[in-house]
């Protein structure tokens, strides 16, 4: 059985939870948030949940595992737990930080906390998963130290029906767990309000809100001539849709939404991907709505996150690949400062069994 320490981190204090914090925890679970990534507790929440709350935390230290209440000035400000470790001395860990305490790193700090003082107590291997829409528990668990391993697909029923993707993280004793700064960070502002924009075009992350939009435009006969793959459907591009913050979190992919500045309207998409830190290389890949085409929006758009990703990312050189018969894709990367490179041939596979010759591109970091 663990022993019911008090863990101190920072200017946090981990204690197992106490009667008085009942009214604290009733407000914390009553959250929209809260409800929207733990599907499994009541709603609404009312005192008498958080009562039984406390109450049952000891019985969760009788059978083997850990519940502390995180509290910062002596101020409650979240829950964070451990399952009772299994046979092979792993435990799982929860987390949850109140609405008046979120944003300053307290989750980040309890986990981590709790992680190494599991492992002084004999535990090998702490995990945890997060849904692929929660991207402030994405950014914990990396903050926290944890690797990721994998994602389960469906793994959870949501509120409304829906099954959900949740990604997996572990960490391991003897992992070195540095600070996990982004290989590519959120526009400023953060992932849901961070945007670039040039007061003609706006770039703001993909999102379900857009699928349909994005489902339409892959689908147009001009769009989908370039296309590698088969159109998708648009339960394909919803799910899609719904992984833009994880990718970005993970340092995998940007996924943008191109829009009108001044009506807001879905002009298209923009993304950076094949991101290879190693050779300091990523490539973008877009498409314009045809009733925003002819207007130079395309172009502005490449230029806007060119200069994004050499001001913010590690990033030297952007890449594209143009099929040699899109004069007016090869049109946009010049006038936003790529260089033609060279011809892959028959590097496209087209839906109809041919393949076409690339043109490469690149924009390097400038000096
Ligand atoms: C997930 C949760 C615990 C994070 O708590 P927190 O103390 O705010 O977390 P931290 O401040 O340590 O880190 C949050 C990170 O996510 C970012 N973030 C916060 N809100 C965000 C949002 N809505 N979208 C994207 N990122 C967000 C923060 O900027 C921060 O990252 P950064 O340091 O790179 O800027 C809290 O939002 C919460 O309780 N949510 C509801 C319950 C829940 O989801 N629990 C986890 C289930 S797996």
């Amino acid at each position: 059985m663990l022993p019911r320490d008090v863990i101190l981190t920072g200017p946090l204090i981990l204690r197992p939870p106490v009667e008085s914090d009942a009214g604290e925890i009733a407000r914390m679970c009553d959250d929209p948030v809260t409800a929207r990534f733990m599907p499994l507790l009541p709603r609404p929440f009312l005192p008498e949940h958080a009562l039984d709350y406390v109450n049952g935390a000891a019985a969760r230290w009788e059978a083997g595992g850990a519940t502390y209440a995180i509290t910062r000035d002596e101020r409650f400000c979240g829950i964070v737990t451990a399952r009772p470790p299994d046979h092979w001395d792993v435990a799982e860990l929860g987390y949850l930080v109140a609405p008046w305490a979120r944003g300053g790193g307290v989750a980040a700090m309890a986990a981590r906390a709790l992680t190494d003082w599991l492992f002084d107590q004999g535990v090998r291997r702490v995990q945890l998963e997060a849904e692929v829409e929660n991207v402030a528990s994405l950014r914990v668990a990396y903050k926290a130290g944890f690797l990721e391993e994998g994602r389960r697909r469906d793994a959870k029923r949501l509120r409304d029906g829906r099954y959900a993707d949740f990604v997996m993280f572990g960490r391991l004793k003897g992992d070195v767990a540095g600070p996990a700064e982004p290989y590519l960070p959120f526009f400023e502002g953060g992932f849901e309000r961070g945007e670039l924009t040039d007061g003609v075009v706006r770039l703001a992350p993909l999102a379900p809100g857009d699928a349909g939009d994005f489902n339409r435009m892959l689908a147009e006969p001009t769009v989908a001539a370039y296309a590698m793959a088969e159109t998708s459907t648009l339960e394909d591009d919803e799910r899609r849709c719904r992984y833009t913050g994880y990718w970005w979190a993970s340092g995998q992919r940007i996924e943008l939404a191109v829009r009108d500045a001044a009506s807001g309207a879905f002009a298209g998409h923009l993304q950076l991907r094949q991101v290879a830190p190693v050779m300091g290389q990523a490539m973008i890949g877009y498409s314009l709505v045809p009733a925003f085409r002819g207007r130079g929006y395309m172009s502005r758009a490449v230029g806007l996150l060119a200069e994004w990703v050499f001001a913010h990312t590690a990033l030297h050189r952007l890449t594209a690949g143009t099929d040699v018969t899109n004069t007016a894709s090869q049109a946009v990367l010049e006038r936003s400062g790529f260089r033609r490179e060279g011809v892959h041939r028959e590097l496209f596979p087209k839906v109809d069994g041919r393949r076409a010759d690339e043109v490469t591109w690149a924009r390097l970091r400038p000096s």
